[in-house]
This record gives C-alpha cells, sequence and structure tokens, in this order.
C-alpha cells in the first residue's frame, strides 16, 4: 500500500516540487492549501508531469485553522506522516503585520498538531529556515549553532520548533524532523512548474527573474560594503528540485525507531554572492539584468551557509545541483511563464 502523506501548504512554490516528487516515488498525496498565496494551477500540472502516478493526488482548498474541515480530512484518510509548508514567508510583511503572522503560522501549526494528535498520526516533518541563524557569529551554520529572529516571520519558525521540541517531550511518540532551508532556487527542469510569487518579489532570484522578462526595469542591490568578495551579502542557494529531494529523504528517516524530534539543514554548503548569482544567470538567460547599487536592506545577514554534514550523514541526502542548473531551471520556468500561472499557452487552467 502507498504510504500516505499529508501536504500542507502544496500548492506553494516548494509544497508543489515535493508533492511531484512524493507521486514519482510512489507515495499518495493529500494536500491541504487555502491557495492564499498559490495556485490551483500548479496542481493540475504536477498531476500531469506525475504521469500515471497523477491519480495519487488529492487537493483540498481549506485554512489550516479551519479545525472542523481539517478534522474531516483526517477523519476520511489515515496519514502516514504529515509535511507541513504552510505558511506566510514575507519578511517585511511580517514586520508591518506581526499578528497576522502569528495567527497564520502560529495558529495554523497549532491546530495542525492537535488534530494529527487526536487522530494518532505523529510524524511530522516542518519547513524550517535558515532564517532561525539571525546574522550569524560563525559559518558554516551547524545545526548547533546559536539561533535568534530578527524579525516575525522568524520568530513564527523559532516559536514552531520550540512548540515541536515541547510537544516530543511531553509524548515520545512523536517523530519530528525539523528542516532548515537555506535559500531556495530554480524550478522543476520542465519548465512546468516553479515560483510564481505575489505581488513584488521580496526574494533576489524572483525578482531577477521579473527584470529579465521585462516586468520590473532592474535590481537594487542590497548592499555593495559588506566584508564579502566582491561587497555583496553572501547566501547559500539551493536547487528547489533537491531541496524536494531532501524532503523524501526526511520522510525516510521517519522510519528510523532512534529519531525523536531532530534538526537538519538543508543547503549546499556553498557561499554565493549578489553578484556571482546575477552573472550567472545572465549567462544561462543571456538577457542582461540592470543592477542599482543601494544601501543595505534593514536585518540581512551578511554571509550565510549551511553546514551540510548531519544532513548528509544521518538523512543520507546531498544536493546534487549547482548555481548554474538553478539559473539554468529558473529560466527555462520563466521564459516559458512570464506571467507565472496566469500565463498561456503552458497553462492548463
Ligand atoms: P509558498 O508561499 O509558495 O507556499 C506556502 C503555501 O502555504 C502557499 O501555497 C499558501 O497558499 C499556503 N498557506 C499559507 N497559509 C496557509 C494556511 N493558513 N492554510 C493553508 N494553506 C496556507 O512558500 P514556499 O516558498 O513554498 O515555502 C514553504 C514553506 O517553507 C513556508 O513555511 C516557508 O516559510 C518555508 N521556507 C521558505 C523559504 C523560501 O525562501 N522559499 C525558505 C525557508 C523556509
Ligand atoms: C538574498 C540576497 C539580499 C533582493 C530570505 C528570508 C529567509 C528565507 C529565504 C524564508 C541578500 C540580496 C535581495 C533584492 C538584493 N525565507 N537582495 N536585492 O534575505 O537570504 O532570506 O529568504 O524562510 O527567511 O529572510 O534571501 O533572496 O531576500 O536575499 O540585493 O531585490 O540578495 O540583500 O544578500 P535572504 P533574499
Amino acid at each position: 500500500m502507498a504510504k500516505k502523506i499529508l501536504v500542507t501548504g502544496g500548492a506553494g512554490y516548494i509544497g508543489s516540487h515535493t508533492v511531484l516528487q512524493l507521486l514519482e516515488g510512489g507515495y499518495s498525496a493529500v494536500v491541504v492549501d487555502n491557495l492564499d498565496n498559490s495556485s490551483a494551477v500548479a496542481l493540475h500540472r504536477v498531476k500531469e508531469l506525475a504521469a500515471e502516478h497523477g491519480d495519487n493526488l488529492s487537493f483540498h482548498q481549506v485554512d489550516l485553522r479551519d479545525r472542523p474541515a481539517l478534522e474531516k480530512i483526517f477523519s476520511e484518510t489515515k496519514f502516514d506522516a504529515v509535511i507541513h509548508f504552510a505558511g506566510l514567508k514575507a519578511v517585511g510583511e511580517s514586520v508591518q503585520r506581526p499578528l497576522l503572522y502569528y495567527n497564520n503560522n502560529l495558529v495554523g501549526t497549532i491546530t495542525l498538531l492537535e488534530v494529527m494528535a487526536k487522530h494518532g498520526c505523529k510524524n511530522l516533518v516542518f519547513s524550517s529556515s535558515a532564517t532561525v541563524y539571525g546574522w550569524p557569529k560563525e559559518v558554516p551554520c551547524t545545526e548547533e549553532s546559536p539561533i535568534s529572529a530578527l524579525n516575525p516571520y522568524g520568530r513564527t519558525k523559532l516559536y514552531i520548533e520550540e512548540i515541536c521540541r515541547d510537544v516530543y517531550r511531553s509524548d515520545s511518540e512523536w517523530k519530528i524532523i525539523l528542516l532548515r532551508y537555506f535559500n531556495p532556487v530554480g524550478a522543476h527542469p520542465s519548465g512546468y512548474i516553479g515560483e510564481d510569487p505575489r505581488g513584488i518579489p521580496n526574494n533576489l532570484m524572483p525578482f531577477v527573474q521579473q527584470v529579465a522578462v521585462g516586468r520590473r526595469p532592474h535590481l537594487t542591490v542590497f548592499g555593495n560594503d559588506y566584508n564579502t568578495k566582491d561587497g555583496t551579502g553572501v547566501r547559500d542557494y539551493i536547487h528547489v528540485v533537491d531541496l524536494a529531494d531532501g524532503h523524501i529523504a526526511a520522510l525516510r528517516k521517519l522510519d528510523d525507531p532512534k529519531i525523536g524530534c531532530e534538526v537538519y539543514n538543508l543547503g549546499t554548503g556553498k557561499g554565493t554572492s549578489v553578484l556571482e548569482m546575477v552573472a550567472t544567470f545572465e549567462k544561462a538567460s543571456g538577457k542582461k539584468i540592470p543592477l542599482v547599487i543601494a544601501g543595505r536592506r534593514p536585518g540581512d545577514a551578511e554571509v550565510v551557509y549551511a553546514s551540510t554534514a548531519r544532513a548528509e550523514a544521518e538523512l543520507n541526502w546531498k544536493a546534487k545541483y549547482g548555481i548554474e542548473e538553478m539559473c539554468r531551471d529558473l529560466w527555462n520556468w520563466a521564459s516559458k511563464n512570464p506571467l507565472g500561472y496566469d500565463s498561456s499557452p503552458a497553462s492548463t487552467n
């Protein structure tokens, strides 16, 4: 029997890529998403890409905080595990609207955990973030590095991590894997699914992508006076397909009887500057990205990259792709879907 996985936020960027790999890996996936920051078209396309496995996907347009709706889903299906992506993730918006973030991310997660416990499903993989390393004193960031938060979004990740540790301490039947993602970029190599942010993108590569297709005139580089190779900020960019693969590895790890509440970095271990990333994208796309150098963005760290040792040793997972593949696949998606899922003719809905 195929293992049944509930995927919250499965219509979103990382979720849709992970759902595809679940289906291809022989799992059955039930997605719960309120489509607040995503489109049902992404899931139609996942179904098509999954070909004969596509029938193992079902979707409920439900907000996680809607307890009766969630209860109904859990009473209809016995899940082997939950992968919990659903959450709001825009750092700037979280500063403007902290209560929205605390309500959505914390109440959503608490409701999910309560319903899981009630239905005897105590296996969880949660999307945490490298944001919990704040401005790291030392790199690479290891899972033992001090954690802190620089904004309400980051605090929701910190609090949820702590809630998960407390839940495990209270009941050792739980098995919880907290995955701290570094900077996911790129798209499925088909160019059929990818990232489609609403409004002005907050993150570097979605912004670059919109400049490349002519939706924005230039990229603003936030600071060129950092103590880095070219003065711009350094991050650990990871291909979204590698990241999705990390979730399959985490699900397998849940079968290990020895695990409790564990944390793993998902990154490549390599640091890349803003200017290096832009140059690699220009090469992959043949497009010139006009730059405007501006001051530092408040709350930005100088250099952040992962130690990958624990994930390699314990999850048996390692990122395969580099920034060339990330930029190539990002451009493939962007050029086929310049307006994201609203673009035609690739759109199926
Ligand atoms: P995304 O916005 O594309 O996906 C999140 C999905 O959750 C969306 O489809 C949204 O509609 C849904 N959602 C939000 N609140 C919901 C609720 N209350 N009920 C039901 N559905 C809800 O974001 P993503 O980039 O795919 O990120 C997935 C997860 O990974 C998030 O938790 C995010 O914080 C975390 N994360 C993302 C990054 C990144 O840079 N993309 C980095 C680290 C961690
Ligand atoms: C990368 C680099 C910017 C935009 C954020 C969240 C983090 C995680 C990943 C969810 C930095 C520079 C960016 C632009 C720029 N998300 N930049 N011009 O800040 O590492 O992390 O996304 O958990 O929580 O904070 O990613 O892509 O925003 O920035 O120069 O228009 O690009 O200053 O050096 P970041 P990012």
